[in-house]
C-alpha cells in the first residue's frame, strides 16, 4: 500500500509518520517539500503531485489551524481547509484512492451541553469552522472513498501546547486566570494517529464503514480544570517541579476577547467510531499525563 501523507510536520502529521509506517510505503510531504508540491496554497501543484504519485491512500493532516488569524485571512483559510481538500477528493474519486481527512468541533455553534453526534447540524461561529465544514462537504460531495475524523483540542509533546504554556505561566506568576466555560476533550495527536492507522486497516476489508466520525479522547473538561490537572501532575512524582502559582482562578470566555468566536460546548459523542471500528478511546487524562511525563 502506498500512502501519501500531507502536512507531515504538524502535530498530527508528525505522529502519523510513525503510526502509518507499519501499513506500507509512506510518502510524507509538507508545504515546503521540494520533490513534489505539498503546498495547499497551490491546488494545481497538489493535483499534479497526486497524478504523479497515484497513492492508494491520501492522509491529509495539513490545514489552516490558526483560528484567530483565519478571521483576517479568510481566502487563505478557504484555500487550505476547503479548496485543496476538494482537489484531493476529486483526484481520489478519479483513481479510487481512500482520502483520510480531519475536521473539528468548531463546525458546531457550541450551544447546549449534550455531546454533538455526527447527525447534528453544524453551524460554525468562525472562519476556521466554516472553512473546515466546507472542506468536509466538498469531500462528501465528490463521491470519493473517505474517512473524516472530527476532533478537538489537539495537543502533542512536540512543539508548543496549552500544557507547556500553563507550566510556563505558573512558574512566572502567582495567580493564573483560565477560562472555565468552554468544554471539550483534550485529544493527543498520537491517539489520532493510532486510530487513523487502525481505521485504514479496517477499511481495507470493510469499505462500507467509511464516512464521518467524531474522534476525541474519553470524558470532558474545561480549560480551567485542564490547567489545574496539568499543574497538579507537574507537582507530583519523581520529576516534580516547583511552581510559583498558588491560585488558578476560573474566568468566563469574555475575559479573553479574541477575533474568532469559540464554541462553549465542544463535547463530541464518539459512540459511532468506537462501535464501528471496535475501539475504546481512553480518558483524556491518560494521554495528558503521558505527554507531561515526556516534556517534564
Ligand atoms: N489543533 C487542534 O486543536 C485541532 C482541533 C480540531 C481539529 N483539528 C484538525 O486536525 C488536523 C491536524 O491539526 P494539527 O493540530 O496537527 O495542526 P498543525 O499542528 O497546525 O498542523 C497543520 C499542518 O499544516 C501545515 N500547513 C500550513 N500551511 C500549509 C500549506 N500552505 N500547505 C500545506 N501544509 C500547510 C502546517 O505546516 P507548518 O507548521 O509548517 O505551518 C502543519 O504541518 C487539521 O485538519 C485540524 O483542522 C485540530
Amino acid at each position: 500500500m502506498h500512502i501519501l501523507l500531507l502536512g507531515c510536520g504538524g502535530q498530527v502529521g508528525w505522529e502519523l509518520q510513525r503510526s502509518l509506517a507499519v501499513l506500507g510505503r509512506v510518502t510524507a510531504l509538507d508545504h515546503d517539500s521540494t520533490q513534489h508540491c505539498g503546498d495547499f496554497a497551490n491546488p494545481q501543484g497538489v493535483r499534479e503531485t497526486l497524478r504523479a504519485l497515484r497513492p492508494d491512500v491520501i492522509v491529509n493532516a495539513a490545514a489552516h489551524t490558526a483560528v484567530d488569524k483565519a478571521e483576517s485571512e479568510p481566502e487563505l483559510a478557504q484555500l487550505l481547509n476547503a479548496t485543496t481538500p476538494g482537489v484531493l477528493a476529486e483526484e481520489a474519486a478519479r483513481t479510487g484512492a481512500w482520502l483520510i481527512h480531519y475536521s473539528t468541533d468548531y463546525v458546531f455553534d457550541g450551544s447546549g451541553e449534550r455531546p454533538w453526534t455526527e447527525a447534528d447540524t453544524p453551524a460554525p461561529l468562525s472562519v476556521y469552522g466554516a472553512t473546515k465544514l466546507e472542506g468536509e462537504r466538498l469531500i462528501q460531495a465528490s463521491g470519493c472513498r473517505h474517512l473524516i475524523l472530527r476532533t478537538s483540542w489537539v495537543y502533542a509533546a512536540r512543539g508548543g501546547n496549552f500544557a507547556r504554556t500553563m507550566l510556563r505561566l505558573a512558574s512566572e506568576r502567582e495567580r493564573l486566570t483560565v477560562i472555565d466555560d468552554q468544554w471539550g476533550a483534550p485529544t493527543g495527536a498520537d491517539l489520532l494517529a493510532d486510530v487513523t492507522a487502525h481505521a485504514i486497516r479496517h477499511l481495507q476489508t470493510r469499505p462500507e464503514d467509511g464516512g464521518l466520525y467524531h474522534c476525541v479522547a474519553g470524558g470532558a473538561t474545561n480549560w480551567h480544570s485542564y490547567a489545574k490537572y496539568v499543574l497538579a501532575q507537574a507537582q507530583q512524582g519523581p520529576a516534580a517541579i516547583e511552581l510559583k502559582a498558588t491560585e488558578v482562578a476560573p474566568v468566563p470566555t469574555s475575559a479573553f476577547p479574541t477575533p474568532a468566536r469559540r464554541p462553549h460546548n465542544s463535547r463530541l459523542d464518539t459512540h459511532k467510531l468506537q462501535s464501528t471500528f471496535g475501539l475504546q478511546l481512553p480518558p483524556w487524562q491518560q494521554g495528558v499525563a503521558r505527554m507531561l511525563a515526556e516534556i517534564l
